[in-house]
């Protein structure tokens, strides 16, 4: 769980560094599995930059994410491929099943949904990972049905 003097220590290994804030960032979120936003005021400190900017760093990459993650993650491959063979839409209907976003995890905890770049399963889209598993032709009921089975 997160800690403020864990966090310290962290940011403090890592303030000689030029442009520091990326490399604390990816710390504390290997170390804690994101990025809360107790951190931000502490690098701001520690770097003598504006909470804003600090903010803004977190917001730009997307690899950053504010909250905890889901018990399982879905990565849904939004690349050229599996957007011929419908993803787009394909994926709004997960998303609106799920009632998440992007990068978001459903009210449960249990899933968080994250876009990947080809998975490589290009002839066979739309394709997805479930907990790093590769899944081939997907639909919204079969996706469901996964999430079903490991939900358990
Ligand atoms: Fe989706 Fe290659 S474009 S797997």
């Amino acid at each position: 769980p997160w800690s403020a003097p864990r966090a310290a220590g962290i940011i403090a290994e890592h303030t000689h560094l030029e442009g520091a804030t990326l490399p604390i960032l990816h710390a504390l979120q290997e170390t804690f599995g994101y990025v809360d936003a107790g951190a931000v005021p502490l690098i701001a400190d520690a770097l003598n930059v504006s909470r804003a900017e600090v903010h803004g760093c977190i917001t730009f990459y997307h690899d950053f994410r504010s909250a905890p993650a889901g018990r399982h993650t879905v990565k849904l491959c939004r690349a050229e491929a599996c957007q011929a063979m419908g993803s787009d839409k394909l994926h709004a209907d997960i998303l609106r099943r799920l009632g998440t976003e992007w990068h978001g995890t459903t009210a449960d905890g249990s899933c968080t949904v994250e876009p990947v770049y080809c998975l490589g399963l290009c002839a066979n889209g739309p394709a997805a990972l479930v907990d790093g598993e590769p899944v081939a032709h997907l639909t919204a009921d079969a996706l469901e049905a996964t999430l079903t089975e490991v939900r358990q």
